[in-house]
C-alpha cells in the first residue's frame, strides 16, 4: 500500500517536474530554428505567422508578441498548436506546417507535447 502511494506521489512529482523543466531557450528554440525558421525569417521573403507578423527564430516571436499564437496557460487556444495539430485552414486548404514537400522536419509528438507543457506552465521567457 505505501508502495503504492508513493509510486503515485512519485508519479506526480515526476510529471510536474517535467512540465515545470520545459525550457523555451534550450529545449524550444533550437526546433523552432530546424522546422519554422528557415522559412519564417525576418529575410525570407514570407510574411510570418497568425495575420500579424510572426517569425519563429527568435525567442520574443514566441512570448505572447502575436495575439493568439500563444495563449499562456492554455495551448487548445494558442493558434500555434492548433497549427502544429493541423488544425487551421489556409483558404480552402489545412494549413500544414513545415509544408509536407519542403523536406523541413515537422515537430514530433513528443516535441509538440514540450510545446503545451511550456505553455501550460505560463508561457514564460525560460
Ligand atoms: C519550407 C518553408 C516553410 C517552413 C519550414 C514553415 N513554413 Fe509556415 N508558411 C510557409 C509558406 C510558404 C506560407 C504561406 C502559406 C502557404 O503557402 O501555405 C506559410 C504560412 C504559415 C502560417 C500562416 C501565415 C498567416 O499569415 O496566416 C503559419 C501560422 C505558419 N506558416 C506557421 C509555421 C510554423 C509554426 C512552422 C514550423 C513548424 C512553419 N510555418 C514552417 C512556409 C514555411
Amino acid at each position: 500500500m505505501i508502495g503504492k502511494i508513493s509510486a503515485v506521489v512519485f508519479g506526480l512529482a515526476v510529471l510536474s517536474a517535467s512540465a515545470a523543466e520545459v525550457s523555451l531557450e534550450k529545449d524550444l528554440m533550437p526546433l523552432f530554428q530546424r522546422s519554422c525558421g528557415t522559412c519564417h525569417a525576418p529575410d525570407s521573403g514570407i510574411r510570418g505567422a497568425i495575420k500579424n507578423g510572426a517569425y519563429f527564430n527568435e525567442k520574443k516571436d514566441l512570448l505572447g508578441k502575436v495575439g493568439g499564437a500563444v495563449v499562456a496557460g492554455n495551448p487548445e487556444k494558442s493558434g500555434l498548436v492548433k497549427v502544429l495539430a493541423q488544425e487551421v485552414t489556409f483558404g480552402k486548404r489545412a494549413l500544414v506546417m513545415p509544408p509536407p514537400k519542403s523536406g523541413v522536419p515537422a515537430f514530433s509528438k513528443e516535441e509538440i507535447e514540450k510545446i503545451k507543457a511550456w505553455i501550460n506552465a505560463g508561457a514564460k521567457d525560460n
